[in-house]
């Protein structure tokens, strides 16, 4: 089943641009993630529906941990997950079945991808799922199961997100860990591993401790093809990406957008601080990259460490609009410039881009960024907040306005369900490039929204942008 896409919109005054996903119809389909506990199907299904939803997919995720805490406040112990409590089996059961319910709903509201985040271990529940969403719905299952054997492995993922989950508030970690190490033997019992012969006819995906080997079969589509090759490029080792603009240029000093002008001496300022940024970090095997713009190829300059650059981290092409400033495009262009106004994201400049635009070029240098160790980045605003959004998983509404000052950089640390940010400002003055959301357009959307939630302050300048670690069944 297919549809018009809800996140189509395109406000196209001029020729169209890289093939974009907007434009694709989507069929809704469903992912069933699979594995014992700790295997990394929260780190997965959440990763992936922060990607998803990024390139303009409307994703979401139904954890069916979630459902449970909700529904009981039984568990005490790993006993709650013998498979000879029946008792509580009907409520994991009942759980389940609530979460699929919801999530079809979803999918019949409009949503495109919905994330099935539980065990799924037995062949009964997994054809169950099918039975329910591609049977009695038609949606497209595709089922990612992870295996991990490496006993090392499994107690690090316990001990970094289990031992603070919910489950084990009023517990020590060291009987936390034992507790949910009693779990996983429960549900080894009955673990029933996604199967070549058996599943054939299932589409799916299997990982071998944490992306080693993978087996995969019957992709159907291009939602499952994306995911397929997503799943194989993201790694789990530490790393830090530094993400900051180049140092002012001749033409930010003036207020001019676009163009290729050189820096300023503000600008040369920077570019000599962030090479001693660098050289105090101390950073293994960084790989710096910049645009093929003279300020970001500049502003990397006297950095030692391996660059290249990328066309792809071009500043936001602003076609007509380019090398005026903001009051000249709104005197010469105002109809233009309202647009632009009313839906920045989908706004493409004549002859020129949107932000929209920027994301599908962005594409494979997130891919490659996620395949990648520790990375600077030097580019430009727009580029800048697209990469950021992904990151940090910022909606299109919020993206075109997410601050990234000039001389800043801003260190993206991943960790279990989300990424830590840090902003670290050279101290080198500079003009403020920023144009804040249009008042009126603020006003518009303030009051269609509900107040957004506060995260919880970490320190200095850090914020974690990710949830609380759930639980499944
Ligand atoms: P549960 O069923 O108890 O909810 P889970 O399988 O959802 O467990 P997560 O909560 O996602 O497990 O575990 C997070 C940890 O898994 C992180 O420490 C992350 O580094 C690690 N991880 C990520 N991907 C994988 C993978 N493919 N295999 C094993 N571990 C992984
Ligand atoms: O002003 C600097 C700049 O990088 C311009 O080249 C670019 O057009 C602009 O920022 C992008 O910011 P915005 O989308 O807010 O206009």
């Amino acid at each position: 089943m297919s549809r018009i896409r809800k996140n189509s919109r395109q406000v196209c005054h001029s020729q169209p641009l890289c093939p974009d996903i907007a434009n694709v119809a989507i069929a809704p389909c469903v992912i069933v993630m699979v594995g014992l506990p700790a295997r990394g199907k929260t780190y997965m299904a959440k990763k992936l529906t922060r990607y998803l939803n990024w390139i303009g997919i409307d994703t979401r995720v139904f954890n069916v941990g979630e459902y449970r805490r909700k529904a009981t406040e039984l568990y005490k112990t790993h006993d709650f997950f013998r498979p000879d409590n029946e008792e509580a089996m009907n409520i994991r059961q009942k759980c389940a079945l609530d979460a699929l319910e919801d999530l079809c709903q979803w999918l019949q509201g409009g949503g495109e991808v919905a994330v099935f985040d539980a065990t799924n271990t037995s062949r009964a529940r997994r054809q169950m799922i099918f039975d329910y969403c591609t049977g009695k719905h038609s949606y497209k299952t595709f089922f990612v199961e992870s295996l991990c054997t490496d006993p090392l492995i499994v107690e690090a993922n316990i001990r970094e997100v289990k031992v603070t989950s919910p489950d084990y508030m009023d517990m020590n970690k060291d009987d936390a860990v034992s507790d949910f190490k009693k779990r996983i033997h429960h549900y080894e019992m009955l673990y029933e591993a996604l199967d070549e012969e058996h599943d054939k006819e299932m589409s799916f995906i299997k990982i071998y401790n944490q992306g080693e080997k993978y087996l995969v079969n019957r992709v159907q589509g291009h939602v499952q093809s994306r995911v397929v090759y997503y799943l194989m490029n993201i790694h789990v080792l530490p790393r830090t990406i530094f993400l900051t603009r180049h140092g002012e240029s001749a033409m930010n000093e003036t207020g001019r957008i676009g163009g290729d002008s050189e820096l300023s001496n503000k600008g040369k300022q920077f570019a000599n601080g962030l090479a001693q940024f660098v050289e105090q970090e101390n950073i293994p095997n960084l790989r710096v990259w910049t645009s093929l713009m003279r300020r970001t190829v500049e502003t990397a300059g006297g950095i030692s460490a391996p660059k290249e650059h990328w066309k792809a981290l071009n500043e936001i092409d602003a076609g007509v609009c380019e090398g005026l400033t903001y009051k000249e495009i709104q005197d010469t262009y105002p109809e233009e410039f309202a647009n632009r106004d009313a839906d920045k994201y989908h706004y493409r400049y004549p002859g020129g881009e949107s932000y929209q635009d920027l994301v599908a070029r962005l594409e494979p240098v997130i891919m490659e960024l996620e395949r990648q160790e520790n990375v600077m980045v030097i580019t430009h605003q727009a580029v800048a907040r697209c990469l950021l959004a992904y990151f940090l998983d910022k909606n299109q509404d919020e993206l075109p306005y997410l601050k990234v000052p000039l001389h800043t950089v801003i260190k993206l640390t991943p960790v279990a369900y989300g990424c830590l940010e840090e902003h670290i400002s050279l101290n080198v003055d500079a003009v403020d490039t920023y144009r804040p959301r249009p008042p009126s357009v603020d006003l518009m959307r303030t009051s269609h929204e509900a107040l957004a939630t506060v995260p919880p302050y970490l320190g200095d300048g850090e914020v974690f942008n990710g949830s609380s670690s759930p639980e499944k069944n």
